[in-house]
């Protein structure tokens, strides 16, 4: 098994994994993003189990051990189960997320100190700054946010548009009724009355991209996609307080 590497951006390589034994027949794919600068970062480590197949990887890319930084959505195993795997093999590598996820669970769990970001912080990679975005709860993780790569206008979105099956690794077609369906298979978002505005403040962004986590990355107005998103979150809301009500 390997790791399918795809260049979505300038500069910006998915390296993907499909797995079809979960959500069989569709199977669901894990992506992971190493943004190339003077000091390489890693979004997503992949799970624990399957840190030797990324390692593999990223050193079709770049030698393992100049892996600078390492970054993801929130605390949980597909996001940073392989954190310390990576710390080990990238002796100048540091984890990299939020004042939560800092003091919730990395201050604790990983093996070395994180660098803590402040919400909108900017991290400089060296040739490329990437903007840390604070979107707690959304869509689930008290920890959870989102990188910006404001020169590609690329927007690391983690669990956000979530869908199952392994699509291409860059498309123009919709990513919201896929996202639509597998949250009416999973319900791995945490509704919340926040939701609708927080995912319309990253619509502000204007991103040109989007990369997923699990589906394929997006081209074209990342905006819309975000605001259909959000009405649809808005929409859930609404039935959920409307079932409660009855
Ligand atoms: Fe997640
Ligand atoms: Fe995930």
């Amino acid at each position: 098994m390997q790791a399918r590497i795809d260049e979505i951006a300038e500069g910006i390589f998915r390296l993907s994994v499909h797995v079809p034994d979960i959500a069989p027949p569709a199977g669901f794919t894990f992506n992971h993003f190493l943004v190339m600068g003077d000091e390489p970062l890693l979004f997503h480590t992949g799970l624990r189990r399957m840190f030797p197949l990324l390692r593999d990887a990223v050193a079709r890319l770049i030698p393992p051990e100049r892996l600078r930084w390492i970054s993801f959505g929130h605390y949980e195993a597909d996001e940073c189960g392989a954190m310390n795997e990576w710390l080990a093999v990238a002796p100048n590598a540091l984890v990299a997320h939020g004042q939560t996820g800092a003091l919730v669970s990395l201050n604790d769990m990983a093996d070395r100190a994180p660098r803590v970001l402040q919400d909108q912080e900017a991290i400089d990679i060296g040739g490329r700054r990437l903007r840390y975005i604070d979107t707690p709860h959304i869509p689930h993780g008290w920890d959870a946010g989102v990188l910006m790569d404001d020169a590609s206008g690329t927007l690391l979105c983690g669990d956000l548009f979530t869908q199952l099956g392994d699509g291409p690794a860059l498309t123009t077609g919709d990513i919201v009724g896929p996202a639509i369906q597998a949250e009416d298979l999973f319900r791995y978002s945490s509704l919340n009355p926040r939701m609708g505005a927080t995912i319309r403040r990253l619509a502000e962004l204007a991103p040109k991209r989007l990369a997923l986590m699990h589906g394929p990355s997006f081209e074209g107005d990342g905006a819309a996609a975000l605001r259909a998103l959000a009405d649809d979150y808005d929409r859930r809301m609404r039935g959920d307080l409307g079932a409660l009500a009855a």
